[in-house]
């Protein structure tokens, strides 16, 4: 089974979640546009709060009623991608640079699912670059000060920003992403505290106690992991 395979059992798998009645946080990234389609396909009465502006055309372009968060009643279920799970799903995202609006969508909801091809889950977070969201205004001194924050917790890694055809990669919020190839992150809560407490970044990739499940595509079928 190859790895879009195996998105696309864990977004369809996802989608029987849903319940007639409920508000969706739709996720961002290739998985959770497959979680979208199965959903789409299965015509509910549904609200859905979307983390991007792309998931949100997606929704509409499918039929889809999307609002903007605080517009609905609480949000039910979350369903979400992934670009590393690690132990007790603790995740690191942000691959598709819509961590802020997916964060603030995963902590406004009552039930946060995971999706993911098997090549998601990890040992020990941190091969996958960290991406940190950072104000656009002095991001410069901003990044030295993100460096000071990863030197204290011994990770001695220079975060690059984000460029995509050579231009940087600006986030649906208007700010920029800096993405710190930290190899290992032993102790990620200590490096989340660190990271908010530095001025000028609004958020990182870090999502820690947020998820209650993953389903993850293997050949051997979607399997169901808890924290
Ligand atoms: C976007 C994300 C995505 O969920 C993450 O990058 C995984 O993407 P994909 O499903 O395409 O592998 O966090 O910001």
């Amino acid at each position: 089974m190859s790895a879009e395979d195996q998105k696309q059992a864990a977004g369809e798998a996802a989608a029987q979640l849903v319940r007639p009645g409920m508000v969706v946080g739709l996720g961002t990234g290739s998985t959770a546009a497959w979680f979208v389609k199965a959903l789409a396909a299965r015509k509910l009465d549904i609200m859905a709060v979307a983390t991007s502006q792309a998931t949100a055309d997606l929704a509409k372009s499918l039929g889809i009623q999307v609002k903007d968060l605080g517009d609905t009643p609480a949000i039910d279920l979350t369903v979400d991608g992934a670009d590393e799970i690690g132990p007790a799903l603790s995740l690191i995202k942000g691959g598709g640079a819509a961590l802020l609006r997916e964060k603030l969508v995963w902590e406004a909801s009552r039930r946060c699912v995971v999706i993911a091809d098997s090549a998601k889950r990890v040992a020990q977070l941190g091969k996958f670059p960290l991406p940190i969201e950072v104000i656009a205004f002095g991001h410069q001194s901003t990044m030295a000060r993100i460096c000071d924050a990863l030197s204290e917790c011994d990770l001695g890694v220079a975060p690059r920003l984000r460029i995509r055809d050579g231009k940087p990669v600006v986030t649906d919020g208007g700010n920029l992403i800096y993405d710190a190839a930290c190899g290992r992150i032993p102790e990620p809560a200590i490096l989340a505290a660190a990271l908010k407490s530095v001025t000028g970044v609004v958020d990182h990739g870090l999502f820690l106690d947020l998820a209650d499940l993953a389903l993850i595509g293997t050949d051997q079928g979607v399997i169901e992991v808890e924290p």
